[in-house]
């Protein structure tokens, strides 16, 4: 039987190379749906692009629900600088035919999770849409087998701030809901995506595909990696949310250690920061499964075949 999830995601290039490679493997993952928030770029794009990639999947029949406009307590803060205008520049895909669905994300998550005990879900943006769900509805904390979320860092430190990642730095309330909240988590941090970076070979296998998807992916990555190229003289652009889709198909792609995690909310100079409890030194009970080390050379080998499944 194939996995029950929801994608909750802000495209973004790196959240569409998610979008595809979960939707090449229906074998694996049930699709349920997936809800779009504000984070990279504002929601009614967020939500344009998401409907863009599920039609070049060529499975509009996975609805799209539109979420939360801005995170729970501050201002929103968006990353075109990253992503460009559109939030998937470099694409080149026709817009979107279809229109999202007219249940807002939260509702259709907090219903969702409860008529479906066992469903994971997975978040590639600013946690607003499942912090407020859990807020509005508390209960469905029990009925969620696990959440896999791109979002934190540790080792490395933040991407937004010195001590802050993008997701986090968002919505860092929403985030501190999430790690308050019971569910069984996993954590792909920056100390693990920015080591799953592209290269010219990596984004010529995508092209090579010869395929629509292919050619979207490759156009996407060649105008993502300039921002980390250039700002941190990097050979590639770390592709951070498919790992989080990753994890579900081929879990022996990463490791790492369950931790106790906590969310800075209080301090602006490290506001949205990961604290992780990683040597054990609270009696605090752990809370995530945060992981440290991933293979990229499987990791990009699975997404290009996966990929190459796609039209
Ligand atoms: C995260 O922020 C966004 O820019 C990416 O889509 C990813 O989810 C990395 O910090
Ligand atoms: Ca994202």
């Amino acid at each position: 039987m194939p996995r029950p999830i929801i994608i909750d995601t802000d495209p973004g290039q790196d959240d569409a190379v998610a979008l595809l490679l979960a939707l090449a493997a229906p074998e694996e993952l049930d699709v349920r749906g997936i809800t779009t928030v504000a984070g990279n770029v504002p929601l009614e794009l967020t939500t344009r692009n998401a409907l863009m990639m599920v039609e070049l999947a060529g499975r509009p029949d996975i609805a799209v629900y539109a979420g939360c406009d801005r995170p729970m307590v501050r201002d929103l803060i968006t990353a075109e600088y990253v992503h460009g205008k559109t939030g998937i520049d470099g694409a080149d895909t026709p817009p979107p035919r279809t229109t999202p669905a007219d249940q807002h994300a939260v509702e259709f998550i907090i219903e969702t999770c409860r008529a479906t005990p066992g469903i994971t879900l997975c978040t590639l943006g600013p946690l607003t849409n499942m912090g407020t769900a859990l807020e509005q509805a508390p209960d469905i904390a029990g009925t969620i087998a696990q959440l896999v979320l791109m979002g934190g860092g540790f080792f490395e430190g933040g991407n937004t701030t010195p001590a802050a990642e993008f997701n986090i730095y968002v919505d860092p309330q929403a985030a501190a809901l999430v790690f308050g909240s019971g569910i069984d988590l996993v954590m792909m941090p920056l100390d693990v995506t920015h080591r799953a970076l592209t290269s010219d070979a990596r984004v010529d296998a995508f092209r090579d595909l010869g395929t629509a998807s292919g050619a979207a992916v490759a156009g996407m990555l060649e105008f993502f990696e300039r921002y980390d190229m250039e700002r941190y003289g990097t050979e590639g652009a770390p592709l951070h949310d498919p790992t989080v889709i990753a994890y579900l198909l081929e879990p022996g792609i990463f490791d790492g250690r369950r931790c106790r995690v906590d969310i800075e909310t209080a301090s602006e100079l490290t506001m949205g920061m990961t604290v992780v409890d990683w040597w054990g030194l609270t009696t605090d009970e752990p809370n995530c499964f945060v992981v440290h080390q991933i293979d990229d050379e499987r990791f990009f080998a699975l997404l290009t075949e996966r990929i190459g499944l796609l039209p």
